[in-house]
């Protein structure tokens, strides 16, 4: 994996030289190249930031050292070869290990440390629009820290870990934190029996010492349930109705679920709206959320009352052969468990006898989508899709 890093403080990123990165990195599975950002600002005072338009606190970090860096960054590649782009930033997406998973499959990943109030938010779309990259803006929490570098050093930490051969047990890595959506059991090593300097003795849980496999792979879950339940209850919550679609509440979705399916229209695509630079494309209200419920037969799945999964589905009006689905959507946190393909598979069994084939439609840089639809059978048609931008894909309903 090639990894960019560029920053006004090149030596934030040393400590990626050490432990088990800076092993990776002299074994040759991962080159880490980082930049700075004031080598591409050509006046004196190799200037990257300026007064913010509109007024406000702070400084924000100009376009054009931010354009040449990554102008600079694309022609290092091979030939048609880019990076996607990483924005570490207080305002982007949760960091998770799903997303830490996916950025593993990249083969080259670039990071944009910006500083100050933030990059000019054009640096952005020509990232996405005139470079072509997939920008995704990242938060390693809901707080703020001073710049990227220090969120750069934690996402190349989980990513790397993840590469085959980073990492020698590779077991270790399935039974974490985070990997299932629990949080860790505690653990424990010799002495069984430990005083501390204060005279109180503590024993390790008896169970972990029997010998009895089970019991203890109980215990461990039991463990990390209450663990779960007591420090993240967010992660309980979201991980108990993941299993199958059949877990859900099923209802067709009338004029009242409009907000709701409109927020998780909103949550499902803004990754697509942000790459193809569509910011608040789409249906942008409740009213055309609402008007769009009387073309399709909408269904919606509830968990506990949220709204964290739904499917549209009518017979094309040009040709009452073709069923057409739409709005795939699984909240974004429900994402990576096969609900999806449940979902896909649903909204075909909604078409009335007598359809001759399902159809769809995507965007064409969607790839997550456009895997789950090629493995449940459909095949893209050439030529842009109904939408600019997109791709319709169709498959053949079995009589
Ligand atoms: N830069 C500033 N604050 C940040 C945060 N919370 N996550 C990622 N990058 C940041």
């Amino acid at each position: 994996m090639l990894i960019d890093v560029v920053t006004i403080f090149p030596e934030y990123l040393a400590p990626l030289d050490l432990s088990l990165i800076g092993r990776a990195r002299r074994d040759g599975l991962l080159d880490v190249r980082v930049h700075d950002l004031r080598d591409f600002a050509h006046d004196r005072h190799r200037t990257v930031d300026d007064t913010p338009y509109g007024g406000g606190a702070g400084m924000v970090m100009k376009p054009q050292p931010w354009a040449e860096a990554l102008d600079h960054l694309m022609t290092s590649g091979g030939e048609g070869a880019s990076p996607r782009l990483v924005v570490p930033g207080p305002g982007g997406v949760p960091f998770t290990q799903a997303m830490a998973r996916e950025l593993a499959d990249e083969p080259w990943l670039a990071f944009a440390c910006g500083r100050y109030e933030g990059i000019d938010e054009r640096v952005h779309e020509h990232a996405a629009q005139d470079l072509g990259l997939r920008v995704d803006v990242v938060s390693l929490g809901d707080y703020v820290l001073n710049g990227g570098e220090v969120a750069v050093l934690a996402v190349v930490e989980a990513v790397a870990r993840l590469l085959p051969g980073v990492i020698g047990n590779a077991e270790s890595l399935v039974e974490e934190s985070h990997e299932d959506g629990l949080l860790e059991y505690p653990v424990y090593t010799k002495p069984a029996r430990w005083t501390s300097a204060q005279d109180v003795t503590r024993d390790v849980p008896q169970v972990l010492l029997s010998g009895d496999h089970a019991a203890i792979a109980a215990w461990r879950h039991q463990q990390r349930l209450e663990r779960t339940a007591a420090r993240r209850p967010d992660l309980l919550h979201a991980s108990q109705p993941a299993a199958a679609l059949a877990d859900l509440d099923l209802s067709v979705a009338t004029r009242g679920d409009a907000a709701e399916i409109l927020t998780l229209t909103r949550a499902c695509w803004a990754p697509e709206y942000a790459r193809y630079g569509l910011f608040g494309a789409g249906t942008a209200t409740v009213e055309e959320a609402a008007a769009e419920l009387q073309e399709w037969t909408t269904w919606t799945f509830r968990a506990a009352g949220r709204l964290v999964a739904s499917v549209r589905g009518r017979l094309d009006p040009d040709d009452r052969t073709t069923w057409q689905i739409g709005r795939l959507m699984v909240a974004p946190d429900l994402q990576g468990r096969g609900l999806g393909r449940e979902l896909l598979a649903f909204g075909e069994r909604q078409a009335p006898s007598g359809t001759a084939a399902y159809w769809l439609n995507t965007g064409a840089a969607s790839e997550r989508s456009l895997r789950i639809y090629r493995k449940a059978g459909y095949r893209v048609r050439p030529g842009e899709g109904a939408h600019p931008g997109t791709v319709d894909l169709a498959k053949r309903a079995a009589r």
